[in-house]
């Protein structure tokens, strides 16, 4: 079976910049609370006009100029986000339309902060299948546009941020170097833990005033149980698929976790017995970009050369659902 490749890499973060200090304004927060509890510093808000697939758009540009393909080599698209431009249809399609390429086929895949990790899954089964030759995989989000940027949401809205990543998966001309394995998982058992209620078919209608007065539109989460389940789960994957590839932990050159926050990724470079330069931590300068924060370190790392050929590289989320997930590569 032929085996794929990331030919290319891009991300792009919206000019704006939302410090703790502008959040200090707007809620009863502060710099310090934020510092501590999450290592955020600033993130990137979406202008009022750019959708998710706005961003997502310039990601792939990005990825595509790095690959030095042209648009119209993608074979198929999937789209990871958890805030589509619309309810219906996924922003795949949008960002197709806005490519300017042909009819091929957009796959929306919502698994949340999991979902870049997961829709990587399904373009490298696609790729190896030998269905398609290259396949555009893009996490993008737009979380600015539901926060509560009032003391209402402060226990939310100080985390999440907006940015998009996307890579361009091709098939390795090279068999030692490219995607080695995937290991998913989802505990549905949690899935009121981090979730938004409104609109959904769980309501009737789909969303109506009752909603909007409880607050079901916005992000609910149980931060301490996401936080326990997260420090358990992620250095698990890891673990689970390094041994799935036959890999040492100890053999990675570096690890790009999802970036929720900084405790969580100290306790993973801790669990696994790494030292926290062998996992990347941009967080301070993200947030939590949800689908995106591991498309958008993948290219930060590879453009400052922190990455190199031959490397072993390991990717890890967990997510709403609850979902997560873990991938190699041989980059
Ligand atoms: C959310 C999180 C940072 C909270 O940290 P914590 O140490 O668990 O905080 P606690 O719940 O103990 O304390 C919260 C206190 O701070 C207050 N608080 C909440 N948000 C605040 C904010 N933005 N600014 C200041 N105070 C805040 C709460 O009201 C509470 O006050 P109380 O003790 O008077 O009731 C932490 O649980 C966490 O990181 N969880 C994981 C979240 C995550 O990663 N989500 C995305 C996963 S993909």
């Amino acid at each position: 079976m032929r085996r794929s490749r990331i030919l290319g890499v891009g991300s792009y973060l919206p000019e704006r910049v939302v410090t703790n200090h502008d959040l200090e304004q707007w809620m009863d927060t502060t710099d310090e609370w934020i510092q501590q509890r999450s290592g955020i510093r600033e993130r990137h808000f979406a202008a009022a006009d750019q959708a998710t697939s706005d961003l997502g758009l310039i990601a792939a540009r990005r990825a595509l100029e790095a690959a030095d393909l042209a648009p119209e080599s993608i074979d198929f698209i999937v789209f990871a986000t958890s805030t589509s431009d619309y309810l219906v249809p996924g922003s795949g399609c949008f960002l197709q339309h806005k490519l300017g390429i042909g009819p091929v086929g957009a796959l929306d895949v919502r698994a949340q902060c999991s979902g870049f990790l997961y829709a990587l899954s399904v373009a490298d089964l696609y790729v190896r299948a030998g269905e398609y030759d290259r396949v555009l995989v893009v996490g993008a989000e737009v979380q600015s546009a539901g926060l509560d940027l009032s003391d209402a949401g402060r226990d939310t809205a100080v985390l999440f941020a907006d940015g998009a990543g996307a890579v361009v998966l091709g098939v390795s001309d090279d068999p030692e170097r490219g995607l080695l394995g995937h290991r998913l998982h989802a505990d549905g058992r949690f899935a009121d833990a981090l979730a938004i209620p409104a609109p959904g078919t769980v309501n009737r209608p789909f969303i109506g005033p009752e909603h909007l007065e409880q607050r079901r539109h916005r992000l609910q989460m149980d931060g301490r149980l996401v936080f326990k389940n997260a420090v358990e789960t992620m250095p698990a994957a890891v673990r689970e698929v390094a041994d799935h590839c036959g890999v040492l932990v100890s053999d990675l050159a570096l690890v790009i976790p999802h970036q929720a926050n900084t405790r969580i990724i100290d306790a993973l470079a801790g669990a696994l017995h790494l030292p926290t330069e062998r996992v990347v931590n941009n967080i301070a300068y993200t947030g939590n970009t949800t689908a995106a924060t591991i498309p958008i370190a993948l290219d930060q790392v590879v453009r400052d050369g922190r990455l190199k050929t031959g490397d072993l590289l390991a990717l890890v989320a967990f997510g709403s659902g609850f979902t997560w997930a873990a991938s190699l590569i041989r980059w």
